[in-house]
């Protein structure tokens, strides 16, 4: 008889990570094993409630049923076909993730940077095609504190020391102006302008939901200007905020729409550009590609993500269990919290520093069975699976009211 696989247990896992993994995160100190719904479970069969949701990737909670079964289901006929061919699941994904948004046509990628590089791109080949601005002049208007992936354009226009510092010479053609500052966007928009790119609310910033008004004043103020509106909704998107994108609650309807995290299910890297015919009609056969994007397997979940938001199940889920999230964190202000933000089913709190940093806070709620994460300094994200009961999240509260106050 063999002797049965040796188990590693925790400690011994994190150490064996340390020589042959690049030190790019610092993760909590918990090695998640397996998962189900918005439980995790650990090496050692200590059980944890997700309070994070893979950054919103995990929407639907872990292994929610009906993705895991369309997964398998593609598994088992056809995984990778390279867009050197059609697939046969490829338009179907289109058409009804393009109808969900409202929009015409679906650019398919895998990851969110990548959906921001491509939405990048596309702005700029419509601003020479269409626009006619002069060759390489385009510029694109951001925002200060944004978060939107990690390659070397992208951080080239974060304002984040740590993101950028040593990754430069970085992509010209990028101004910044604050955030929720619509004078100092209209001050930077002019007629080279291709695009304006925002998250409708910043996420990594520390879930920061602009003033009222903002969206409908970045919409009026890029028509105006001749130039496009791109949403990044790769965070905020798929049902998050109680609607399917945030920038519903202002009923705004930008020109592209970025996605990703949620579109994959928690199974896939799957990311889109969703947009109007005017504008992803700008590419042409070999200007843009991906040998991973629009794989049936992506496309075979991503379909079935968008058939659990056509139910509208879970934007009212968000909506509804928003409100205890909210009422939760009201009633801890003063008692450890001295801010929050919440839309839907995502907050951002900001702790008392005396009480230690977000980091500190969230090893103590690891400690007692709850995984959420610092965004940076004091300020922790909360962000459950849209799956989350009522009483799990009351009890999530609970947990954070103890850490917080004893
Ligand atoms: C708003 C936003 N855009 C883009 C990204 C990048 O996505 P990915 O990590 O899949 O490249 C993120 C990731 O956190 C994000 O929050």
């Amino acid at each position: 008889m063999t002797a049965p696989a040796r188990t590693r247990g925790t400690e011994e896992l994190i150490r064996a990570e340390e020589p042959v993994l690049a030190h790019n995160y610092h993760p909590l100190p918990v090695v998640v094993s397996r998962a189900e719904g918005a439980w995790v479970e650990d090496v050692e069969g200590r059980r944890y409630l997700d309070m994070l949701a893979g950054y919103s990737a995990l929407n639907f909670g872990h292994r929610h049923p009906a993705l895991i079964e369309a997964a398998h289901r593609q598994l088992d006929r056809l995984t990778l076909t390279s867009r050197a061919f059609h697939n046969d699941r490829l338009a179907e994904f289109a058409e009804r993730l393009a109808a969900l948004i409202g929009m015409d046509m679906v650019l398919p990628m895998n990851t969110g940077a990548e959906a921001v590089e491509s939405g990048i791109k596309v702005a700029r080949k419509w601003a020479y095609d269409v626009k006619g601005v002069p060759a390489d002049r385009a510029t694109i208007v951001v925002a200060a504190d944004n978060f939107h992936g990690r390659t070397t354009t992208i951080v080239g226009f974060s304002t984040d020391e740590a993101a950028r510092s040593g990754f430069g010479p970085f992509t010209p053609g990028f101004r910044t102006v604050p955030y929720n500052d619509l004078a100092a966007m209209e001050a930077a928009v002019d007629e080279t302008t291709a695009a304006v790119l925002i998250e409708p609310i910043q996420g990594e910033a520390g879930v920061i939901v602009p003033d009222d008004g903002y969206l409908t004043g970045v919409r009026e103020l890029t028509r105006r200007a001749g130039c496009l509106f791109i949403a990044d909704e790769i965070q905020s998107g798929l049902g998050r905020t109680g609607r399917t994108l945030a920038v519903e609650h202002e009923s705004v309807v930008p020109d592209v729409v970025l996605l990703g995290k949620a579109l994959g299910g928690g199974i896939v890297p799957v990311s889109a550009v969703v947009g109007s015919r005017e504008v992803l009609g700008v590419l042409h056969p070999g200007e843009h590609g991906s040998t991973f994007g629009g794989n049936p397997l992506a496309a075979a979940v991503g379909t079935a993500v968008v058939e659990l938001l056509e139910t509208g199940e879970f934007q009212r889920r968000a909506a509804e269990l928003g409100v205890v999230l909210r009422e939760g964190l009201a009633a801890l202000a003063g008692r450890g919290v001295v801010g929050f933000r919440t839309r839907g089913l995502w907050a951002g709190v900001d702790v008392d520093p005396a009480l230690g940093t977000g980091r500190e806070v969230s090893e103590r709620l690891m400690r007692e069975g709850i995984l959420a994460k610092d965004t940076h300094g004091s300020t922790i994200r909360l962000a459950p699976p849209l799956t989350v009961t009522g009483e799990e999240l009351r009890e999530a509260l609970g947990t954070l009211e103890k850490v917080l106050t004893s």
